[in-house]
C-alpha cells in the first residue's frame, strides 16, 4: 500500500470540479484517507513550490495557488504516486492527454487543476506539511 498527496487548485474548486476530481480518483479504487478544504498561505506556498523559486512562472504560481480555497487529499492504494499522476496528466494541459483530468478540464499553466506528490519522499514531506504527522 502506499499514500499520495493532491491538491484540488482554487481554479478547480472555483469551477465545482471537486466532485468530479475525488470521483476519478475513487473510480479507480483509491481510498480517500484525509480530505480538507482550506486556503494555503502565501508562506506555506512559497514552501512547497521552493524548487520553483528561480523560474519566471514563480510569482504567477504561487498567486494561483493562493488565490482562493483548495481542496487537499491522502490517497491510498497499491503505486497511488503512479495510478494518481496518470489519472491527472503531463504537467502541461496542452500535452495532457483526453481522459486525464488535465486533459478534459485545464488549457494552460499555472491553472492545472490538480497539484500531486511526485515520489514516495515528497508524498511524505507534502502529507506532513499539510496534514500534520
Ligand atoms: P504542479 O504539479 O502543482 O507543480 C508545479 C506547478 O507549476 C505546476 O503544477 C503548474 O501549475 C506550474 N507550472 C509548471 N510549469 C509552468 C509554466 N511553464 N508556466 C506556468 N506555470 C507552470
Amino acid at each position: 500500500m502506499e499514500q499520495t498527496f493532491i491538491i484540488i487548485k482554487p481554479e478547480a474548486v472555483a469551477r465545482g470540479l471537486v466532485g468530479e476530481i475525488l470521483k476519478r480518483f475513487e473510480q479507480k479504487g483509491l481510498r480517500i484517507v484525509r480530505l480538507k478544504m482550506d486556503r494555503i498561505s502565501e508562506d506555506v506556498a512559497r514552501v512547497h513550490y521552493g524548487h520553483h523559486a528561480d523560474k519566471p512562472f514563480f510569482p504567477g504560481l504561487l498567486a494561483a495557488i493562493t488565490a482562493g480555497p483548495v481542496v487537499m487529499a491522502i490517497l491510498e492504494g497499491p503505486n497511488a504516486i503512479a495510478h494518481v499522476r496518470n489519472l491527472i496528466g503531463a504537467t502541461d494541459p496542452l500535452k495532457a492527454a483526453p481522459g486525464t483530468i488535465r486533459g478534459d478540464f485545464a488549457l494552460e499553466n499555472p491553472y492545472n487543476m490538480v497539484h500531486a506528490s511526485d515520489s514516495p519522499e515528497t508524498a511524505a514531506v507534502e502529507i506532513e506539511r499539510f496534514f500534520g504527522a
